[in-house]
């Protein structure tokens, strides 16, 4: 059966920068349809916080911490997130950054205009996730 927005039971969800502002809004409207969300940011505080505040509202979500800039903590915050829901279903890519990143291998694109460093990033986030290369 196919699901409307306000029916995502079931529905595994990773909301990166989803400690506060915009991305901690898309995780709890996520999470108040029924999602399970994982929310990341870099400051572990900020995210406790945020994880503490969601769950006390009876919402499913929970922290990872994960600087999008490093290309090792993204893959470990898929890693991490398959391990702890089973899958994920929904990778916002909310925590915007600036290039260009140490570790760019230029695979979609040689160039290193800004646009460029905006699909590296992207890429980053993209590949772990479960069929994607
Ligand atoms: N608000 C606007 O009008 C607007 C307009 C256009 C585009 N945007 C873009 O939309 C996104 C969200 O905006 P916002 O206003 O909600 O921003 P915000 O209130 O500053 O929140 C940013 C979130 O991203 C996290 N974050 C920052 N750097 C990160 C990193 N390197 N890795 C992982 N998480 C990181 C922050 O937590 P930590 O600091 O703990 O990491 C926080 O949770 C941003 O990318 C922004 O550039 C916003």
């Amino acid at each position: 059966m196919a699901r409307t927005p306000s029916d995502l039971r079931d529905l595994k969800a990773v909301v990166t920068g989803g400690s506060r502002g915009i991305g901690r809004a898309i995780a709890e409207a996520l999470a108040r349809a029924g999602a399970q969300v994982i929310i990341s940011s870099t400051n572990s505080t900020n995210l406790t916080e945020a994880e503490r505040a969601l769950q006390a509202a009876g919402l499913h979500v929970t922290g990872i911490r994960c600087d999008v800039a490093n290309r090792s903590e993204v893959e470990a915050l898929a890693s991490a997130a398959v391990e702890r829901m089973g899958r994920i279903d929904l990778w916002v890519n909310n925590a915007g950054i600036s290039g260009p990143f140490e570790g760019w291998d230029g695979s979609i694109s040689g160039s290193t205009t800004p646009a460029s460093q905006g699909h590296s990033a992207m890429h980053w986030t993209y590949r772990p996730m479960p069929g994607n290369r």
